[in-house]
């Protein structure tokens, strides 16, 4: 690769370089000792039993028989790739992120995904992707771990066991493998109807994208973004695809599936390796910070709605290229780790209470895929900024520390705290409110209809047949008619004509709203952008 975007070595941080385990002119054993034969286990004669010191054969077939890490718990599936961001400095004003300035060339390493199907699984199916993104910062790694479609299933992370328990397969007979064509999933969205959101951007065209390089990303939750006077404004995360967003049809989806179920990954690499490198512009929706984080009557920090963009006009701050595959797939693509508290000053979290949760649960659930806490250390997650930490030992430990006195205050070694005001985690000028301690969500969080509705209502003619048969499809796999009748209930709850529709596909009676529909028209904000969309 170019310096720009090699993987690190790790050299400039003081360990030692990578592992190059694949050099010098012969086979030899892990140890380096020549191998003449590596075809044939010793034997105690050619037709007798194999000899137990037979060192070459046992570390053969140990090491293969540990080859397999545990598949992440979710986006078990996914395609990566090298890149480089560079930034436009538009973004200045209201953040220090540096890697944001005009001109600044940041590496980088993208990591898309499905959500529920296994490593194994097919592509095309229909699913959230997941879009998640490493910069190698000069300031420290900044990972922004998003999805394709803009809201999430649930407003608090203690849900999530529940929507991944519900979505993926069933635990009896693990069908389906990849898909929310069953009766658990559907059991789930229709009782938890904040999750009714989110299911509607699965069943429309974005559930089935036609390449990765033909889709947004989304950061979902709304940041604090804090800038060199240390003011702080409320963002929220857009990638946007230079080459704009298309889907597949759910026909095409599914015969790709069988045909190619790689289609998405070679699509990625096939590109880049022609040099038809794909392109998103980062861009920026802002919101002042005001005490009641609420903006057009949205509340910010309820990460299952959206701020329509013609309420807030997305700002591009950057540009991302993506021009290398990885060499290796395990080594990179595997495992790399994300996780949303590696954060470079200028851009701090929200109390949005899913963003809460996730800042737990990525690095937990890393400490045993990657087997313990120095995965930080593995080549494709080294940070290419400095590290003088104080972090030391434990399983596969690579680094060889020089110091002595991993504490402070010390008066032995060097690596003193930094004295500018330039660092991550600044203390903010935001006030935490004194409040009883409360398992609840603000009553703000209670309207799970009104926005759902804005999307239908946005689509196009063709787009909600595309709804309604993915609807009719999905349930049509379910067992149990009570649920295909709950999930109809909310249906009426969102659009009659929907409902309608949906139920004579089923062959059930539509029912009536059980929310009244006045009482989830949108703000009257909202109400406006409704009639604006879709723009054409
Ligand atoms: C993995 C996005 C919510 C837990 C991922 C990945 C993405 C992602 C893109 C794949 C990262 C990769 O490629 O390695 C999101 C988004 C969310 C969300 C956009 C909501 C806005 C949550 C919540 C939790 C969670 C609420 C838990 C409380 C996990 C875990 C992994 C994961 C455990 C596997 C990480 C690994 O093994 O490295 N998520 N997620 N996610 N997510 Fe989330």
């Amino acid at each position: 690769g170019t310096p720009e975007n090699r993987t690190p070595t790790g050299a400039e941080n003081g360990a030692p370089p990578t592992v190059n385990a694949q050099h010098g002119e012969y086979l030899t054993t892990a140890q380096g000792a020549r191998l003449r034969d590596t075809d044939h286990s010793l034997k105690a004669g050619p037709r007798g039993p194999t000899l137990l010191q037979d060192h070459h054969f046992r570390e053969k077939i140990t090491h293969f028989d540990h080859e397999r890490i545990p598949e992440r718990v979710v986006h078990a599936r996914g395609a990566g790739a090298h890149g480089v961001f560079t930034g436009y400095g538009s973004a200045t004003d209201v953040t220090r992120a540096g890697f944001l300035r005009q001109g600044k060339e940041t590496p980088v390493f993208v990591r898309f995904s499905t959500v529920l199907g296994s490593r194994g699984s097919a592509d095309t199916v229909r699913d959230t992707r997941g879009f998640a993104t490493k910069f190698y910062t000069d300031e420290g790694t900044f990972d922004l771990v998003g999805n394709n479609i803009p809201v999430f299933f649930i407003q608090d992370a203690i849900k999530f066991p529940d929507i991944i328990h519900a979505g993926k397969p069933h635990p009896d007979r693990e069908i389906p493998q990849a898909q929310s064509a069953h009766d658990t999933f559907w059991d789930f969205v229709s009782l938890h109807t904040e999750a009714q959101h989110h299911t509607m951007w699965n069943m429309s065209d974005r559930g089935i994208p036609r390449s990765y390089r033909t889709m947004e990303g989304f950061g979902v939750h709304t940041f604090r973004l804090v800038n060199e006077a240390g003011e702080t404004t409320l963002a929220k995360f857009h990638w946007k695809p230079k080459l704009g967003v298309h889907s597949l049809t759910w026909e095409e989806a599914q015969l790709a599936s069988g045909v190619d179920p790689d289609f998405h990954r070679r699509d990625l690499y096939d590109a880049i390796e022609a040099g038809a490198f794909p392109e998103w512009e980062l861009g920026l929706q802002l919101f002042p910070d005001t005490p009641d984080e609420t903006f057009a009557g949205i509340d910010l920090l309820d990460p299952t709605k959206i701020v329509p963009e013609e309420l807030a006009p997305v700002q591009a701050v950057g540009k991302l290229v993506l021009n290398r595959v990885p060499s290796n797939f395990f080594a990179e693509t595997e495992q790399v780790a994300f996780h949303l508290g590696h954060l470079p000053p200028g851009i701090d979290v929200t109390n949005d209470p899913l963003l809460q949760g996730r800042l737990f649960s990525y690095l937990d659930t890393q400490l045993t895929r990657l087997a313990g806490p120095n995965f930080h250390q593995i080549p494709i997650n080294r940070p290419h900024a400095p590290v003088n930490d104080m972090l030391r030992d434990g399983f596969h430990q690579q680094a060889v520390h020089a110091g002595v006195a991993p504490y402070r205050p010390n008066s032995l070694d060097g690596g003193n705290p930094f004295p500018g005001g330039d660092d991550a985690f600044l203390d903010l000028p935001v006030t935490v409110a004194e409040a009883p301690k409360v398992r609840a969500n603000p009553v703000s969080f209670d309207d799970h209809y009104s926005q759902v509705r804005l999307f239908w209502q946005s689509m196009s003619p063709v787009e909600k047949e595309h709804i309604v048969r993915a609807y009719a499809f999905e349930l049509g796999k379910c067992y149990e008619q009570a649920i295909k009748e709950r999930q109809l209930r909310c249906l009426a709850n969102i659009d009659p004509v929907l409902c309608a529709q949906v139920a004579t596909s089923l062959g059930l009676p539509a029912p009536e709203p059980t929310v009244p529909l006045a009482t989830v028209e949108p703000s009257p904000a909202l109400s406006q952008v409704g009639q604006e969309w879709p723009p054409d």
